[in-house]
């Protein structure tokens, strides 16, 4: 028995990992047809859901029976089902909602960008651009629905994770910041909230930067000027501080040495950059750098998840020195480099 035990248990280990596509596709469609947000008022029995959410009863029961067994609704009275702490987070409001994400990352497009990962192993050409001939951020250019789910999950994940950001940097000694590829502008919010005195520039580019809807939100555009531009080409020139967040994973090393060296270019004495990104862990080691890896790998030429010694090279490439790498409480690392 013992044997049998053992020798079955990888294999369905490995059926779960396998059969892993399947939960993500069932947690697509429970965000997009907004279960979540449809159960938040109490538990409801099928028959009421499946009219609210204009599904079909019998499937739809099959798809909150898979969901129930993985903890994301649980089982109420009388034939009910009702929301888990798990479940909450597809909902589309509140502060740890991922509904976004999952909106994005089971979504047709993306999906079959997914489905080309053993050419790219193969090639190393990004499945974005195998299944749609275009790398992520040009196709969402052109599809602005799908690119309006990614750019609030961006937000909203910046949200998530921006106190453990502010509260590891002191930024009271700098005048101006600016936000490099900044998105909508949650970081940069939620930094110029934290220091009253501070100004802000928003850099991104300008389909991008025009839903910057953070920074009303929280009552800081006032102290921000909102530039579109390709980050490429140049930067604004006039902060003392360059947030660089997230955003040198989807470039290639040639092109990541190229945004540095445009934040380098206006960099004198006492100006600084500040690189929030993952950082690659020794092999082996648990978190989510790997998974994001194989994601930049699909998404964008170039793009990866980079170790502590790559950005030190990348930093030097670009005529800057590597001097402070400042953990957060959240996945980011933070890597401060001054001109070398
Ligand atoms: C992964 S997102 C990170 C966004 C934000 N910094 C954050 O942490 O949520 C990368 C950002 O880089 C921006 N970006 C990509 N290519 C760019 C370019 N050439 N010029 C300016 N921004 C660009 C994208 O529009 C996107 O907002």
């Amino acid at each position: 028995m013992q044997t049998k035990a053992t020798t079955s248990e990888p294999a369905s280990q490995m059926l779960s990992l396998l059969n892993a596509c399947l939960t993500t596709q069932a947690l697509h469609v429970a965000a997009r047809l907004g279960i979540a947000d449809e159960l938040k008022a109490g538990p409801r029995g099928i028959a009421e859901l499946s009219a609210a959410l204009d599904a079909q009863p019998d499937a739809l029961d099959r798809l909150m029976r898979m969901l129930a067994g993985i903890g994301v609704f649980s089982a109420g009275e009388g034939g009910t089902y009702q929301l888990t702490p798990l479940g909450e987070t597809l909902q589309t409001d509140g502060p740890k909602s991922v509904r976004d994400w999952a909106l994005y990352i089971g979504a047709a497009a993306p999906w079959s960008a997914w489905g080309h990962l053993y050419e790219s192993v193969k090639t190393g050409t990004p499945g974005f651009v195998l299944a749609h001939g275009m790398p992520t951020y040009d196709f969402l250019e052109a599809h602005p629905e799908l690119a309006a789910s990614f750019n609030r999950w961006m937000s909203k994940q910046s949200d998530q994770q921006n106190a453990a950001i502010v509260d590891a940097y002191d930024f009271s000694k700098f005048q101006v910041v600016a936000d490099i590829g900044g998105g909508q502008g949650s970081t940069l919010a939620a930094v110029l909230a934290r220091y009253p005195s501070l100004r802000g520039i928003l850099f991104d580019k300008p389909s991008v930067v025009a839903g910057s809807a953070p920074l009303d939100a929280s009552g800081v555009r006032v102290r921000c000027d909102v530039v579109g531009g390709d980050m490429l080409e140049a930067v604004p020139g006039d902060a003392d501080l360059y947030i660089i967040k997230r955003v040198l994973m989807i470039c290639s090393d040639a092109e990541a040495a190229r945004v540095l060296r445009n934040c380098a270019a206006h960099m004198r004495s006492g100006r600084k950059v500040l690189v929030v990104e993952m950082v690659m862990p020794p092999v082996g080691e648990p978190g989510p750098a790997t998974t994001f890896d194989i994601l930049m790998l699909l998404a964008n030429k170039g793009g990866r998840i980079r170790t502590e010694a790559e950005f030190r090279a990348l930093f030097a490439e670009a005529g800057l020195k590597l001097d402070r790498v400042i953990p957060t409480r959240s996945p980011n690392v933070l890597l401060e480099g001054t001109p070398a």
